[in-house]
């Protein structure tokens, strides 16, 4: 059975994409099986493999659009494919996915649970399921807290960034309070952090003095490596694994497994 985790900020630009990429390359060099649910309809996860005409290859009915329509029963080994990359695994994004994402808040209506269904299907074949979310706390985003086990929450040490976190947390609990009793967090992660700014020290200090140990201990630098490794539509340990950048990932990827063990999830 996989652990799955919701990467969830509803600001764009703060590492999501990023995260669920980077991270998928450091588990699966720790020999975890990893699906990636790029459950954004920009599809930039998508894109991050195949680039804009490989992303543009996959429709409604074979990518992850297909969960949100009633219509269609897409069966795991049906819409998700093999990478490049040894132990990992995408359920690739579609725009076609735009127009469901479009309600604010909904009930929680045969679209959430479509996913959950889906995932729970697909588990047994993975340790770990990491959702890729879009900029919103719309119809996918929540799907995705229906669907999973823990919630990451990537935040730039910044004040819109920042700012992002408390409505993630509102979400996590109102996820428990309905579908999904047993979510929980898993951790605020530092990304695009910058030790020699005084604004991202002092936005970590606070983040740590108002959310403790939910912040997780290491982070994710801003460096130029993680711009090279997405052009080159590679995870980071695939293109530079000698560098600052990489080893940052592995110790957010030993860390994320210390977390699920500390608390006897599976995957760990
Ligand atoms: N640690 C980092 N250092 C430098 N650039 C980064 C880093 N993480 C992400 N980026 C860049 O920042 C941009 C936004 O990241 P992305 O992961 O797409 O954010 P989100 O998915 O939250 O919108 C991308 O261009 C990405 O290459
Ligand atoms: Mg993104």
């Amino acid at each position: 059975m996989a652990v799955v985790i919701a990467v969830v900020n509803p600001k764009g630009g703060v590492g999501k994409t990023s995260t669920c990429k980077h991270l998928a390359g450091a588990l699966a060099r720790q020999g975890r099986r990893v699906l990636l649910v790029d459950n954004d309809p920009q599809a930039s996860l998508t894109k991050g493999f195949w680039g804009k005409a490989g992303a543009n290859l996959f429709g409604p009915n074979d990518s992850v659009a297909a969960l949100y329509d009633p219509r269609v029963m897409p069966m795991p080994g049906g819409i998700i494919r093999v990478t490049d990359f040894p132990g990992i695994y995408l359920l690739p994004g579609s725009r076609a996915l735009s127009d469901r994402n479009m309600t604010p808040r909904p009930a929680w209506a045969s679209a959430e649970s479509a996913m959950r269904d889906f995932l729970a299907e697909a588990s047994a074949d993975y340790d770990v399921i990491l959702i890729d979310n879009p900029p919103s706390l719309y119809l996918c985003s929540h799907a995705s807290l229906v669907a999973s086990d823990r919630v990451l929450i990537p935040a730039e040490p910044e004040d819109l960034a920042v700012q992002g976190i408390e409505p993630v947390l509102d979400g996590i609990a109102a996820a428990q309070a309905g579908p999904n009793p047993d979510l929980s967090l898993l951790g605020i992660l530092l990304t695009k952090y910058d030790r020699r700014l005084a604004i991202h020290n002092a936005f970590d200090a606070l983040l740590r003095e108002y959310h403790g140990n939910d912040v997780f201990r290491s982070s994710i630098p801003l460096s130029n490596d993680f711009k090279l490794a997405d052009n080159h539509r590679v995870p980071m340990v695939s293109h530079r694994a000698n560098s600052a950048a990489s080893w940052a990932t592995i110790a957010v990827a030993e860390e994320l497994l210390g977390r699920l063990a500390a608390t006897k999830v599976a995957a760990a």
